[in-house]
């Protein structure tokens, strides 16, 4: 299994070698760190979770628009490194659940994939979470903040998707929730003390944006 996750490593360093931002081989290998932290305080399998982790953005749509059909990455990889059946249908099945966009999604059924889950969303908390959001405001054109504009709170899914915001909105509209949808208290707890380091950050954002020291 030890060369089996290295493979793993290999194949997404290459496979993301081709994304035009650089970026996503580093919050792929951050969601490996974090999700095999929590997989071994939680006790869940932890090479599924790495695997999983490893392979969760692989088959997104967002990554390579072109090749929209088919998406089969993963399965490719763990079928070429004989992984067998069942684990690749468990691993699969997270990768799915995982990449669903939405407001609120269903939590996976397995620990494994919830554990997943939970690393991907707090690699938009925190000081990396604080990067991500504005180099993601900066990329669309979105302003950083408007103090004519004020958070739209309780979306419904379709609302958010078609919600243009400013990136500190964003903050109080996604981010600061994540940290009641963690699925497992190992998560919860790093997401709270994250979460604390986001919220200094906006209180002296906004001092500073009124001219205060
Ligand atoms: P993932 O990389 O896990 O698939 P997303 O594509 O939803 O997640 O988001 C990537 C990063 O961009 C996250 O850090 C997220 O907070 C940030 N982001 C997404 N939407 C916005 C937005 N409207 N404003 C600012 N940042 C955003
Ligand atoms: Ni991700």
């Amino acid at each position: 299994m030890k060369q089996i996750i290295e493979n793993c490593i290999n194949f997404v360093k290459n496979y993301f070698k081709n994304d035009s931002s650089g970026h996503d081989y580093y919050h792929t290998m951050r969601v490996h760190t974090i999700a095999k932290q929590i997989a071994e305080k939680e006790k869940a399998d932890v090479n599924i979770v790495m695997l999983s982790a490893l392979l969760h953005d692989v088959d997104d749509i967002k990554i390579s628009p072109s090749t929209n059909a088919n998406k089969d990455n993963a399965r490719r990889f763990l079928v070429d490194n004989k992984v067998d059946e069942k684990t690749i249908e468990i691993i699969c099945n997270i990768i799915n659940e995982v990449s669903y966009k939405g407001v609120e999604t269903t939590p996976s059924i397995t620990l494994e994939g919830r554990i997943v889950q939970d690393a991907d969303r707090l690699d938009a908390l925190g000081a990396i979470g604080i990067a991500r959001a504005f180099a993601y405001g900066g990329n669309k054109n979105r302003k950083m903040y408007d103090p004519n504009e004020k958070p739209k709170l309780n979306m419904t899914e379709n609302e958010y998707r078609n919600h243009v915001s400013t990136t500190i909105n964003h903050f109080y509209e996604k981010l600061f929730n994540l940290k009641d949808i963690m699925n497992t208290e190992t998560a919860k707890k790093m997401a709270l003390e994250r979460e604390e380091y986001m919220k200094e950050f906006v209180k002296k954002f906004l001092t500073e944006w009124n001219g205060i020291i």
